[in-house]
């Protein structure tokens, strides 16, 4: 048995879904521990693109119990028309899971989300105005509303009262924003509170029994160290912790119950919304990897700013997360360039910095230095063994290793199931 964190090594997208897609086939849990319908995480089975944002990869796995955890921030709306949109596809949905202390997300934080954006003009971070920020704030403002509250009608509507009378003085006064009704989101709520009842549990209960059973669990994380609230590019973050030990946190499970914890790296950098991005690539070759990569948000649609890998990144999300092994993905896209660096320093007034600068004015202004390496020019995605790899493409991927010091676990060539090459057994 064994407890596996699956987690984001850059700025999120690195394929975190197909990942955790593969794995489940060995556990029998499978956990999402915090974010919300910010992540997208599209996951392909028998050539059919599956869109998750609040359920587990797991969950197309028939037989796999699937747990939101407490940390997560759950829209109704967009968990409704997940489930739903799944029960079309015959995707059995039955053991699914949500904690009854996960935080309940409401149309206000959304709107919240999009004014302050918009107030903030230039300083803005880029959010995917999900509304998840000004949800966590509530949460850390102890104003929150959680899953229980609203499977406990009499409660929920006195939350739902003093949160609306707080909310509308809020548009009021600082935005000049048409006020919340209160009545209509009530009724609208205590619709959806019927629809979630039969899914609401303890379920850090259920993951302590699970592992006192000695059952395999994967959790699955969403967005990324880099987004991580206390680790990542603050302000140009997420309001939750991406990183390892947000995974124990948001599910209510101890860290000495965790035995491995998998790095899942893109084979390049990727970040959508505001914020410093050295190896960041302006010219044809960022272009060519965007159209090839297909690299467009699945939640907003933006373009994602593409680069070149970033050892310093990777080094820094391996001590962050206590990484035991990384999980690269996309090396095929890679396959048809002539030549492929890798950031291996930052270098700010003409000294290599040998920390992660915390202080972006300074991030903002280092100069990468890079490795260059030559392509390997063949198709990689139907290659099943790592033998078989040609010759540039295992010269990458080895010295990548040792820039992170990490050993390598996995590594996808496609989005399919099979398109993945195994180097060490997880489970
Ligand atoms: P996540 O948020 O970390 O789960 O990643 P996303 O789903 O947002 O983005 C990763 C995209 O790459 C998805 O469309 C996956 O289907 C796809 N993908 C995952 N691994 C591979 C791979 O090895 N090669 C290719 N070409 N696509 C992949
Ligand atoms: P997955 O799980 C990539 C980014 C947003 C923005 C910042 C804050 O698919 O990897 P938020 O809406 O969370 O307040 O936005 O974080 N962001 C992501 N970028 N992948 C994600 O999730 C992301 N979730 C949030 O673009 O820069
Ligand atoms: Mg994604």
């Amino acid at each position: 048995m064994a407890s596996v964190i699956i987690v984001g090594t850059q700025w999120g997208d690195e394929g975190k879904g197909k990942i955790v897609d593969y794995l489940a086939d060995k556990c029998e849990y499978v956990v999402r521990s915090q974010g919300g319908s910010n992540a997208g995480h599209t996951v392909v089975v028998d050539n059919v693109k599956y869109k998750l944002r609040l359920l587990p990869s797991g969950i197309l796995h028939k037989d796999k119990v699937c747990v939101i955890g407490n940390g997560v921030v759950i829209e109704p709306k967009v968990f409704l028309s997940e489930i739903d949109e799944l029960i079309a596809k015959k995707v059995n949905i039955s053991n699914l899971k949500i904690s009854n202390r996960a935080h309940v997300l409401m149309p206000y934080h959304k709107i919240l989300d999009a004014l302050q954006e918009e107030d903030l003009g230039e300083n803005k971070i880029g959010t995917t105005k999900n509304g998840i920020g000004p949800c966590y704030m509530d949460k850390a403002s102890r104003l929150g509303i959680r899953i229980c509250d609203l499977m406990d009608k009499d409660e929920f509507a006195r939350k739902l009262k003093f949160n609306v009378e707080l909310k509308n003085k809020l548009l009021k006064k600082l935005y000049n924003h048409e006020e919340i009704n209160y009545e209509e989101l009530l009724e609208e709520y205590l619709g959806y509170a019927e629809r979630l009842k039969p899914y609401v549990a303890d379920t850090a209960q259920i993951l302590n029994d699970a592992i006192k059973s000695k059952k395999n669990i994967l959790f699955e994380g969403a967005q990324a160290t880099m987004l991580d609230l206390d680790h990542g590019t603050y302000p140009f973050v997420t309001s939750s912790y991406p990183s390892a030990a947000g995974a124990c946190s948001g599910s209510g499970v101890g860290p000495r119950k965790i035995d491995h914890v998998i790095g899942v790296v893109k084979a390049y950098s990727t970040r959508v919304g505001e914020g410093p991005f050295p190896s960041e690539l302006f010219d044809d070759i960022g272009q060519f990897i965007r159209d090839k990569g297909g690299e467009y948000g699945t939640v907003t649609g933006r373009p994602r700013r593409c680069g070149w890998l970033d050892a310093c990144v990777l080094r820094y999300a391996s001590y962050i997360n206590g990484l035991d092994s990384i999980a690269i993905t996309r090396l095929d896209i890679l396959d048809e360039l002539d030549k492929i660096k890798i950031c291996v320093g930052y270098k700010y007034n003409n000294e290599i910095l040998t920390w992660y600068p915390a202080n972006l004015n300074i991030l903002s202004k280092v100069e990468p230095v890079y490795e260059e390496f030559e392509g390997w020019k063949t198709d990689t995605s139907s290659i099943r063994e790592y033998d078989k790899l040609p010759e540039n493409a295992k010269k990458y991927l080895k010295r990548l290793s040792e820039l992170v010091d990490t050993e390598i676990s996995i590594v996808s060539v496609g989005a399919g199931r099979d398109q993945t090459i195994i180097l060490k057994n997880i489970f």
